[in-house]
């Protein structure tokens, strides 16, 4: 995938996790690689640790629930590194426990930044790109956006928001140039995934009986699919929902 070397992409909440490998698997593909997080420390040290690598990046940080901040973080990105190619809405955040007993701030988070502000990031990258004819959205779902899961109707359903999102924009964008995809992640080993299995009192055993393939997700399984579809191959994919699971999103370990 040659012709990403010297394109720009944009990674949100790419501190950790599964951005910093989104963000170190672009930079290796020759891509200029910004790197946003609400956390500026976090975010500061990714960046320098591919700089420190030979890479071109450079920090972003910022919120990417605030219109204001995501319109100056994208020219910012612009100014450092040159015109953007791709932007991957990587940013999440998550909570669970059951409705009824539900804060407004439990529903609001997941809101604020899985579906809200894939809006906000996406405008303020298609204002620049429909210009130029040419461009990359990558969503970063969940299979939690495809199926039901109890406890989580908050993230399950920002995550639907964002999934839908990408079908209508991608339509929209369409004439433009500029392909609009989503990855659902089905379980893949995180601090986010961590935090709330031990918050849940989930154990890595009975998680993994889930999986008919018999593992969770590597953060690179995500990671060279963005890179795919970054690609000038994938130019003519657009509106797509890809689930990175291992099947886990198909399967109901019932025994008949
Ligand atoms: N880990 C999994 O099993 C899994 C499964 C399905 C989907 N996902 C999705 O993959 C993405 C990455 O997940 P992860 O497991 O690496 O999570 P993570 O919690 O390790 O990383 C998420 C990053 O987003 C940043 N962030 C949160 N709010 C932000 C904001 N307002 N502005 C900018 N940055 C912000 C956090 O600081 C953090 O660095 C998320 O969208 C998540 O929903 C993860």
């Amino acid at each position: 995938m040659g012709e990403l070397k010297g394109r720009v992409a944009l990674v949100t909440g790419a501190a950790r996790g599964i951005g910093a490998t989104i963000a170190r698997v672009l930079a290796g593909q020759g891509m200029l690689v910004a790197v946003n997080d609400i956390n500026a420390e976090a975010a500061g040290q990714t960046a320098e640790c591919l700089s420190a690598n030979g890479f071109r990046a450079c920090a972003v940080p910022a919120s990417v629930c605030s219109a204001g901040d995501v319109q100056e973080m994208v020219a910012r990105v612009e100014e450092k590194l040159g015109p953007l190619w791709l932007l991957v809405n990587n940013a999440g955040s998550f909570s669970h426990g059951p409705t009824a007993e539900m804060s407004e701030r439990a529903w609001d988070e997941p809101f604020d930044v899985d579906a809200k502000a894939v809006f906000l990031c996406s405008q303020a990258a298609i204002q620049r790109m429909m210009p130029r004819h040419g461009g990359r959205i990558i969503n970063i779902g969940s299979i939690a956006g495809l199926i039901v899961r109890t406890g989580q109707i908050a993230y399950c359903s920002a995550k639907a928001a964002a999934i839908h999102f990408t079908r209508c924009l991608a339509v929209e964008m369409a004439p433009h140039g500029i392909t609009v995809n989503c990855i659902c992640p089905g379980m893949t080993w995180t601090d986010m995934l961590s935090t709330s299995a031990k918050d849940r009192g989930l154990d890595v055993e009975s998680m993994m009986a889930m999986i008919p393939a018999g593992r969770m997700a590597a953060e690179e399984d995500h990671a060279h699919l963005v890179a795919y579809l970054a690609s000038d191959e994938a130019s003519h994919v657009t509106g797509q929902v890809i689930s990175v699971d291992g099947a886990q999103s198909l399967y109901h370990p019932l025994q008949l």
